[in-house]
């Protein structure tokens, strides 16, 4: 049996004049994390929040926060993020020194590591850590903003990871980011994909809880 769909608004999208609305509203509309997109100006061009507003967002809700590192030297960097409030922290692989290292320092912290690279990124830098890892975010757009298209190719990309992830008996959350609403939904989850990350397709509509369930019921409607 596969691991439930899981629905994670990415806050890069939400209105933060009223960030405590936004994220409880995406709550109450059945969200199962908040996605937190962190930039650095350096590692991606744009630049968004640090660990004060993780632990502001913390402090509005209930359900886990999915930090998505999209910064230079994360090695540096992941005490003070597993501190703010993070309960999954994942990490761009092509980026970071001594993986094993920072994966096991997350863990220490007692929250979810999770690992990633951008599209054009060999996953032979994930593989070697599959077995230690929480949480495996395949990229679907470039890191670095929303509202991008979705990449198709990444299916391939999403199937060979989840392959990987049945062959060696792991139990462990496979999510895709950047691109996606309904229809690519469906297509990544057919591929094995059961974390969905949503900024524009959820924010950028008035029904948050339509959205949600649009993208969870995904399979159903489009497959
Ligand atoms: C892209 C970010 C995504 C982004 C997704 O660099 O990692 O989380 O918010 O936005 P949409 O869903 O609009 O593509
Ligand atoms: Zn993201």
């Amino acid at each position: 049996m596969g691991l439930p769909i899981q629905i994670a608004p990415s806050i890069l999208s939400a209105d933060f004049r009223c960030i405590e609305k936004e994220v409880q509203a995406v709550q109450n509309a059945g969200a199962d994390r908040i996605h937190c997109d962190v930039m650095d100006g350096n590692f991606v061009p744009d630049l968004t929040f640090g660990p004060m507003v993780i632990e502001a967002v913390k402090k509005c809700v209930s359900i886990p926060l999915d930090v998505h590192l999209m910064i230079s030297e994360p090695h540096k960097h992941v005490k003070q993020y597993c501190e703010s409030g993070a309960d999954i922290l994942v990490i761009h692989a092509e980026e970071c020194k001594n993986m094993p290292h920072v994966i096991e320092n997350i863990k220490k912290c007692g929250i979810k590591a999770g690992i990633t690279v951008n599209p054009d990124v060999s996953l032979q830098l994930i593989f070697p850590y599959l077995d230690m890892v929480d949480q495996v975010l395949i990229m679907t757009v470039y890191a670095g903003s929303a509202g991008q298209k979705f990449i198709p190719q990444m299916l391939d990309r999403i199937k060979t990871v989840s392959d990987e992830i049945k062959n060696r008996n792991l139990r462990i959350d496979l999510e895709v980011d950047g691109g996606i609403n309904n229809q690519t939904a469906a297509q990544c989850i057919k591929n094995g994909a059961n974390v969905l990350v949503a900024g524009s397709y959820i924010f950028n509509e008035s029904n948050y809880k339509v959205q949600i369930e649009k993208l969870r019921n995904a399979t159903v409607d489009h497959d």
